[in-house]
């Protein structure tokens, strides 16, 4: 038997004003983001702002609908949307913030297992570290790679290891 333990790095700041100014100015765009959500199930209301190595910022929020599994959260909504309209361009950062009735909720919301996964896709597809921002109102946890939300992982690796 042999234990592994894998060890997550996570900052974690009280206050926007302990970031720098692009960390701050991207959780700023993804709350606006949030705030045109369209969540009339769940009152759950989350926006992601993408930061593209060419300086640009995609933004995005969750897309509901009435038959439930149909809908798509904000990462993934932002990630797509970025990849279909700069196919070429590394993201370099997301910053995600999520309100509940309208209102900033204060812990940090980290992304579901499906947006780490399209995370992991999309950091491993241009071969650079995407950071993740993750803004409550009262809380900020600042992630360096997706590995350290997404440890053990599956990727594009395993699909090559059997050859038949
Ligand atoms: N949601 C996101 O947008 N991102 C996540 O990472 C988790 C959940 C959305 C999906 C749904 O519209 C609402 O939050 C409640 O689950």
């Amino acid at each position: 038997m042999k234990k592994t333990e894998i060890k997550t790095v996570i900052y974690e700041y009280n206050s926007i004003d302990e970031l720098g100014t692009e960390e701050a100015f991207l959780i700023e765009k993804a709350g606006e983001a949030a705030k045109k959500a369209y969540a009339p199930y769940s009152q759950f209301q989350v926006g992601a702002a993408i930061l593209l190595a060419n300086g640009e910022i995609i933004q995005g929020n969750n897309q509901e609908n009435a038959a439930y599994p149909s809908g798509l959260c904000a990462e993934r909504v932002a990630i797509f949307y970025a990849n279909s309209k700069y196919p070429d361009i590394a993201i370099t950062a997301i910053a995600i913030c999520a309100y509940k009735n309208s209102k900033f909720i204060e812990e940090p919301i980290p992304p579901c297992g499906s947006c780490r996964q399209v995370l992991l896709e999309a950091q491993l597809r241009f071969n650079t570290p995407i950071k993740i921002i993750i803004a409550g109102k009262s809380k900020i946890y600042l992630l360096n790679n997706v590995k350290e939300l997404l440890p053990l992982n599956f990727d594009r690796n395993v699909l090559t290891l059997e050859k038949t």
